[in-house]
């Protein structure tokens, strides 16, 4: 069962971390802070540092961050859910997670009773087979090797052949008209005789179609029979509770897998879910029935940011997959490509070969640029420069997507290496590509490119740098306006430390989405330790900004206490930066000393910026 961010948020605000903690171990004021004997490591002098207008703590000993459920948790080494409660109940705080009885006294009520009380028919049915039935239909489930326990979880059941199997069941219950029935999708007005009606499905293996809360809200029913005229699939029309748009199929089994492992898989059908599911691969939906929907992607993102789509694919496949594609990355998210076989699908792949080919391919999932290029290159389309061109224009139109700078400059970062291209070139494309982009989507607003610098190889594993443990600060600390200028200021290649990346692009990205930074919230949904450590660390660091050494580049901060420029700050880091950008320009020319002209300019530089 999952809490709702908002019960979190009320839940965390009704429990003062230093209340809480107080409630563990002593905890000391000391001026601002809060410090108490950290309860995760053998401590002699108080080492754990709690903010009180963060709400979080950081031991510098021994790293242990987090917000105050993350503190509960492991004290009492209990999940986060039990913290959650626990928390809960402390503060007075009703979860309300509990069932309902069955409610029929409204349209969407009813309609999602009537939904139920059809599953549960479809499903029974299979226990009621008469004996020609039996043995086709438990055929047909061995031979697509559907297991009784998949049976179960999914609620899979039969629609017999009959007109009005399920009309006359629900004639014994009496709860529903016809007509409301019919409305819900299930029951079919007779053409000849409109006071008639008939099944919807017949003849067919029945998938319910549940929302997020576990409730059904339709069907797909599989195709059985060679005489049947109807398609493969047959599914419910949309009704007040069922949104083809809003739906994927199997967020509900999967959901808690996805959050867990960070990572969701998205496939074409309900075979496939089902599939790799029994296999154990538990993180995937469907958007069955419709291609894939901005709503479905936005759905799947609260649970994680990373999607992996897998298909079989070719160059046409990927021009039919081009929307979906879009849609994901334009909502932000991190994708990655596993293709199969031709002619396959995950369902037909675990039957064929087994889960160890579908996880031996999930390990080796590409990036959407080395997917789209090794297609290019199996279909022998990667020789000629008018080829490699248009490869490159097609790749570059899917970066344009991508709403974060950085990551952009990533994928161009690639590009250009993989295929030596200068990345001016790249960047200039890519512009294009772009503006175009924001021309169609955004008709009339003059949205400014702002120019990139070149994107310098990450020096990961290093500590971060005191100019990246203050963009932290300002992240954390700042007003609206310090990070609005970071926002629009900050690049890439600025940034050489990968934790620090990644902080710098969570906040950006709950800054776009929140317009504010909330540290203790932002904390909820990231699992990295090391990420937590850095974060907290950041926050409640005795040292606040650094105070830039006048004689070497003439930055200084202002003096701190109350009131805190921080958009000065922002403004000096983001010079301070631009110089580290150009002193290491100096030390690559420095060795060449025929480029001692390039070398006075760029001093020239660095002495302009220097000013205050
Ligand atoms: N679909 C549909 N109507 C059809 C065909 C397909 O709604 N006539 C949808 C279904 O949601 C289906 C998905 O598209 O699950 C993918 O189609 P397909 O790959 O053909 O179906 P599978 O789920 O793989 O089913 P099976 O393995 O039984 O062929
Ligand atoms: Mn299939």
């Amino acid at each position: 069962m999952r809490i709702p961010q908002e019960k979190l948020e009320e839940i965390a605000q009704a429990n003062d971390i230093i209340d809480v903690i107080s409630s563990y171990t002593p905890v000391k004021k000391r001026g601002k802070a809060f410090l108490a004997l950290c309860p995760f490591h053998p401590d002699k002098h108080p080492s754990l540092n709690i903010s009180q207008e963060k709400q979080v703590y950081h031991c510098f000993s021994c790293k242990a961050s987090g917000n105050v459920y993350r503190f509960v948790q492991e004290y009492e080494k209990i999940t986060f859910f039990e913290a959650a409660e626990k928390l809960a109940i402390r503060a007075g705080i009703e979860l309300n997670l509990k069932q309902t009885s069955p409610d029929i006294s409204n349209e969407i009520s009813r309609l999602f009773e009537m939904n139920k009380i059809t599953a549960k028919f479809f499903n029974n049915n299979l226990n009621n087979l008469n004996e020609s039935e039996e043995d086709f239909i438990y055929g047909y489930l061995i031979k697509r090797n559907i297991k009784n326990q998949t049976t179960i979880k999914f609620g899979i059941g039969y629609a017999n052949k009959e007109w009005d199997s399920l009309t006359n069941h629900f004639k014994e219950e009496n709860v529903f008209t016809h007509d409301e029935l019919e409305k819900g999708g299930l029951l079919v007005k007779s053409d000849k005789d409109k006071e008639k009606y008939y099944d919807r499905f017949r003849g067919r293996l029945m998938f319910p179609i549940f929302n997020e809360n576990d409730k059904v809200v339709g069907f797909g029913g599989r195709k059985l029979y060679e005489d049947d005229p109807g398609g493969k699939y047959i599914n419910s029309p949309e009704t007040k509770i069922y949104n083809k748009s809003k739906i994927l199929y199997g967020l509900n089994f999967a959901k808690e897998s996805i959050r867990t492992q960070d990572f969701v898989i998205l496939v074409e059908g309900y075979m496939d879910v089902i599939a790799l599911s029994q296999a154990g691969i538990t993180n995937v939906v469907a958007s069955s029935g419709t291609s894939l929907t901005e709503e479905q992607v936005k759905l799947v993102s609260r649970y994680s940011k990373n999607v992996v789509i897998i298909f079989d694919a070719d160059l046409a496949g990927i021009k039919a997959a081009k929307r979906g594609i879009e849609i994901i990355l334009e909502a932000g998210l991190e994708l990655s490509v596993v293709s199969l076989p031709e002619g396959e699908d995950p369902d037909s792949l675990i039957n064929k070969k087994g889960k160890e080919e579908i996880q031996k391919l999930l390990n080796n999932k590409k990036s959407i640029i080395n997917f789209i290029s090794s297609l290019y290159e199996k279909e022998n389309k990667m020789s000629t420069v008018d080829d490699k061109t248009e490869f490159i224009k097609e790749t570059i139109s899917y970066v344009s997507r991508i709403p974060n700078k950085i990551k952009r400059a990533f994928y161009i970062k690639e590009l250009s290496s993989l295929y030596n291209l200068y990345e001016s070139d790249l960047r200039d494309e890519l512009n294009i590509a772009v503006s175009k982009y924001r021309k169609e989507t955004f008709p009339k607003s003059s949205v400014v490119i702002p120019r990139k610098k070149s994107l310098k190889d990450i020096r990961s594993g290093k500590q971060p740098s005191q100019e990246e443990m203050d963009l932290i600060e300002i992240f954390i600390k700042g007003d609206e306006e310090s990070i609005s200028y970071l926002e629009n200021n900050l690049e890439t290649s600025f940034i050489k430390n990968i934790l620090i990346l990644k902080i710098t692009e969570i906040f950006l990205d709950e800054y776009m989405n929140e317009g504010r930074i909330a540290v203790s919230k932002v904390l909820n949904n990231i699992e990295d330790e090391e990420v937590i450590s850095l974060i907290t660390k950041a926050t409640l660091d005795k040292h606040e900004l650094s105070v830039y050494d006048k004689s070497k580049n003439n930055l200084i901060g202002t003096p701190r206490k109350n009131t805190i420029d921080y958009l000065k700050y922002a403004k000096d880091i983001i010079k301070k930066f631009k110089i580290n950008e150009l002193e290491e320009e100096i030390r690559v020319l420095g060795k060449d000393e025929t480029k001692i002209n390039k070398i006075i300019e760029i001093k020239k530089q660095i002495n302009e910026l220097s000013k205050p």
